[in-house]
Parts: structure tokens; C-alpha cells; sequence
């Protein structure tokens, strides 16, 4: 199925950076910002949530699909995710796996390399159907 409208880069670019500035980042000093559309026209956002504990860090992605679910649910159209400078960073390989469960079908996502589908930044993956096949 079409998507009803044109993504908008800019607009998900600003929320990115927006989401990015209120990261909380004292260990890393990294701060990252995701922002998404979503199917019926929404932006989510999240940002990275540092811990004493380091591994118990919450990527920005982490928060995005938080939001995603506490606005509404619903699938993730196009992505696109900032460092602290404001330059697009690529998703960690965790969090690819976290936004390919909310994938709505030619999910987009803007990389370093311009645009790619999620099929293209996690091939060959793990999802929700492979559940269904050993049942
Ligand atoms: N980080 C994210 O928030 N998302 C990613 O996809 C890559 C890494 C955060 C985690 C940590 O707070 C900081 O970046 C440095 O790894």
C-alpha cells in the first residue's frame, strides 16, 4: 500500500535534534536524538538515557518506541536518528532490531548513505513471524 503523504526529512531532522537535546548523557558524553513518522502522520521521538550502571543504558531508540506505543501505537514510516551534532547516526545494531518490529511495510530510514529501507539496514532478519513458524 502507498503511503498517503511524502515523508517529511526536515521535519523529522528537527525532531530529531529537538528529542537530542534532552538526552542524558554524562557518561558517554554522546547524546543522541530519533525521531519517526508514523503511519497515520504522528512524530515520535526519543533520546539516549545514560546510568551509573553502564550497560543498563537506554539508547534514544529505546525511548522512541516507548513514545511511539504511549501515543497511539501503531508502525514506524521513516526514521531518522542524530548524534550531538546534529549529523544523522546510524542506529545501533540493537536498535535496528528494535525498530524492525514496528516496521510498517517500505519502512525508510535516513543513513549516511541517503536513504534505505529497513529490509536494507537489517537483512535477513529475526521478526515476529519466525515465532509463528515453530508453533
Ligand atoms: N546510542 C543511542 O542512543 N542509539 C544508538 O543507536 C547508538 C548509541 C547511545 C547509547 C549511549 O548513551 C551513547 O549513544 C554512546 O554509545
Amino acid at each position: 500500500m502507498e503511503p498517503a503523504t511524502t515523508v517529511d526529512w526536515q521535519a523529522l531532522e528537527a525532531a530529531a535534534v529537538a528529542a537530542m537535546q534532552n538526552a542524558y548523557a554524562p557518561y558517554s558524553k554522546f547524546p543522541v536524538g530519533a525521531a519517526a513518522l508514523t503511519g497515520d502522520g504522528r512524530i515520535v521521538s526519543g533520546c539516549n538515557v545514560e546510568n551509573a550502571s553502564y550497560g543498563l543504558t537506554l539508547c534514544a531508540e529505546c525511548a522512541l518506541v516507548g513514545n511511539l506505543h504511549m501515543t497511539g501505537g501503531g508502525l514506524l514510516r521513516a526514521f531518522y536518528c542524530v548524534d550531538g551534532s546534529g549529523n544523522i547516526l546510524m542506529p545501533c545494531g540493537r536498535c535496528r532490531q528494535l525498530l524492525y518490529e514496528f516496521r510498517a511495510p517500505g519502512m525508510e530510514l535516513m543513513t549516511t548513505q541517503g536513504i534505505k529501507t529497513m529490509d536494507q539496514v537489517l537483512p535477513d532478519a529475526f521478526g515476529p513471524e519466525h515465532l509463528e513458524e515453530t508453533r
